[in-house]
């Protein structure tokens, strides 16, 4: 029997990428639900009929002759022998998809092909109804959005890329109705399915929310356990190797206790904070794992710095409002299987001594369920403190404790305070790695 994962969700909440790379991992077919609404646009500008006019739609519908084959991982269709390919995507296809896509036979006739493609194995579906509708009866169903704003600059962005002219406004515009259309339709609505799993996109990479889906469908399959471990990427590993061989020439630094950081699974690492260096040095000598950095967004103004920042998988914290977004960010990465790195503290200390947590990071650990390394760091105060201009040369040592596993946290209970005592513990256990 195939499995059917079905990822639901309005237009530019990152369905296709996500998707696509969700059947890479999971070695399942994949199937653009949309392309099918705007092959039939497509056949129906090509007839030159109105895309309003329904019975004509359907005249097209029903004597045109749609042939599915399978090609590179995905299932992909001809038109009376045509190939649409790149038309698809046309403005002109764009325009007149939504009034197609909301015509009740139209809609009948599409479900039942997507249906049918079962014949090609298990499936990655994305759509508007994969889950209300196609298969509402699949246990696999997720639902991405977006914030509004995040969708318009996705989509003017993926337009530059392909090099189509296009305005901001009219972006928002053309979205906005889209939105408005697929929700507000008779039949079959964008709306999320009962029991679909939400992801909220805004600020989380493509890789976290295809991760965080692939993890949900194995654990759920049960009989097999398999944790994905994210991939660090490319830009990750050479940075790392630069700044390995300018700290080593710098300093003499040493660390203890690596093993302390799990070699798969998700893992918080939370370290005191006394300088710039202390990312630095966790990230070259926890060398077996692609560690993810909370950072304040105000450290990458710089346009470049905040490009690398997004490509080696920086989570940015908006330390002016309580960062929610970024902090449900940090708990997908660490649920879906990879490593976050905190400062418990949220600034460098001034003087040399430990400071006192903030909450938000006993509520990253009371709702992220993994084991939480404490780390402590001897000798970066001395090297490059608050304020310094140049670097001393000193000896560094990072100690690596045991992990706090998620039982040990059960006894707090939820709430503010709750998380609050749930940081002093972490705090505790860094401290005591000074002796
Ligand atoms: O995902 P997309 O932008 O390629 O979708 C094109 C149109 O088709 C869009 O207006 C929504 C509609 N659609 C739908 O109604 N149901 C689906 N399962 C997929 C797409």
């Amino acid at each position: 029997m195939s499995l059917i994962v079905a990822i639901d969700g309005p237009s530019a909440s990152g369905k296709s990428t996500v998707s696509r790379k969700v059947a890479a991992l999971l070695d399942y077919i994949y199937v653009d639900s949309g392309s099918l609404y705007r092959g039939l646009t497509w056949k129906v500008i090509q007839e030159q009929v109105s895309s309003r006019d329904q019975d004509a739609v359907v005249c097209v519908m029903e004597n045109m002759r749609m042939v599915f084959f399978l090609d590179a991982g995905a299932v992909r269709f001809t038109i009376d022998g045509e190939k649409p390919g790149i038309e698809l995507r046309s403005e002109q296809v764009l325009e007149n998809v939504s009034a197609v896509a909301a015509m009740p036979p139209v809609r009948i006739w599409i479900v039942r092909q997507l249906r049918e493609m079962k014949r090609f194995g298990n499936l990655v579906m994305e759509g508007r109804d994969i889950g209300t509708v196609v298969f509402p009866a699949t246990p696999y169903k997720f639902y991405l959005d977006a914030d509004s704003e995040e969708r318009v600059r996705r989509r003017h962005r993926e337009l530059m890329e392909r090099k189509v002219e296009s305005e901001i406004g009219d972006v928002r515009h053309s979205l906005l109705r889209r939105d408005a259309i697929d929700k507000g339709r008779q039949t079959a609505p964008l709306k999320k399915a009962p029991g679909a799993h939400v992801i909220e996109t805004t600020s989380m990479s493509v890789n976290d929310v295809a991760n965080h889906i692939v993890n949900a469908v194995l654990t759920r399959k049960r009989n097999v356990r398999t944790v994905v471990r994210e991939k660090a990427p490319l830009l990750f590993k050479c940075s790392r190797c630069i700044v390995k061989i300018c700290l080593k020439i710098c300093f003499r630094y040493r660390s203890c206790g690596l093993d302390q950081v799990p070699q798969d699974g998700g893992c918080l690492i939370a370290s005191n904070h006394a300088s710039h260096l202390d990312p630095l040095i966790i990230c070259c000598s926890v060398m077996h794992r692609y560690i993810r950095f909370m950072a304040r967004n105000t450290l990458f103004k710089n346009r470049l710095f905040l490009w690398w920042s997004k490509n080696v998988g920086i989570v940015t914290v908006d330390r002016g409002r309580g960062d929610v977004a970024a902090l449900k960010a940090a708990i997908a990465i660490l649920k879906s299987g990879g490593v976050v790195c905190v400062f418990p503290e949220g600034t460098r200390t001034r003087d040399g001594r430990l400071q006192e947590a903030k909450g938000g990071v006993g509520f990253l650990m009371a709702k992220a369920g993994v084991p939480v390394v404490p780390v402590y760091i001897d000798g970066t105060f001395e090297a490059f403190p608050k304020g310094a201009k140049r670097i001393k040369s000193h000896k560094v040592m990072v100690s690596y404790g045991k992990p706090i596993f998620p039982s040990e946290l059960d006894r707090f209970g939820k709430g503010k305070d709750a998380y609050k005592k749930i940081a002093d513990l972490l705090m505790a256990r860094i401290a005591e790695l000074q002796l």
